[in-house]
């Protein structure tokens, strides 16, 4: 038989798993919500859809599913204290920050690496999280660098040099 597998041996061995590091951001009748995440993957090319993994209970998840929008900023390599700030429970993320709006007034964090504009297309809880899937309504690229993560620590992604891999897939 499986041992049971508990929550911290869950996020240490995911942890091994590198991931960047992004912010999820909405806004409920004028007021900003955002949370830090890792949890975000890319479903469908065709639709373009995504996936974020929140916590049940957060306060950025019920908005999101209220809102019915979200914004996914994928955070650049010099972004560590946003990712901190949005990841501390309880404070206000959006104190004495500048933020620009997408669409439907979502905010999104300046600087970022990449931001992607979307519409929830389904949401259904998994466990102690709500799976939400997005539908990308807008996308703006940056240059420069992400910021990583890997076994609990931000960390740089090294590119290295090699030509993209796009025809394998
Ligand atoms: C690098 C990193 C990744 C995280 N990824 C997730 C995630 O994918 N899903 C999640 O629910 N919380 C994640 N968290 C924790 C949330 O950011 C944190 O609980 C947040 O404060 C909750 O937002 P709230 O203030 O709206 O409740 C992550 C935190 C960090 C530092």
């Amino acid at each position: 038989m499986t041992a049971a597998i508990d929550p911290l041996t869950m996020r240490r061995a995911m942890g091994r798993f590198a991931t960047g590091v992004a912010v999820v951001t909405t806004s409920v009748d004028g007021t900003p919500h955002g949370m830090t995440v890792n949890s975000l993957t890319s479903v469908s090319l065709d639709p373009p859809l995504l996936l974020v993994c929140l916590t049940i209970g957060a306060r950025s998840t019920d908005a999101v599913v209220r809102a019915g929008r979200f914004a996914v900023s994928i955070l650049s390599a010099r972004q560590e204290q946003l990712a901190l700030r949005f990841a501390r429970r309880g404070e206000d993320h959006f104190a004495g920050l500048e933020v620009t709006h997408g669409r439907h007034e979502v905010p999104v964090i300046p600087g970022a690496f990449a931001h992607l504009e979307c519409d929830v297309e389904r949401d259904f809880t998994a466990g102690d999280h709500v799976v939400v899937i997005g539908r990308v309504r807008g996308v703006c690229e940056r240059e420069g660098e992400p910021l990583g993560f890997l076994r609990g620590k931000f960390s740089d992604i090294v590119d290295r040099g090699h030509e993209p891999i796009h025809w394998i897939f």
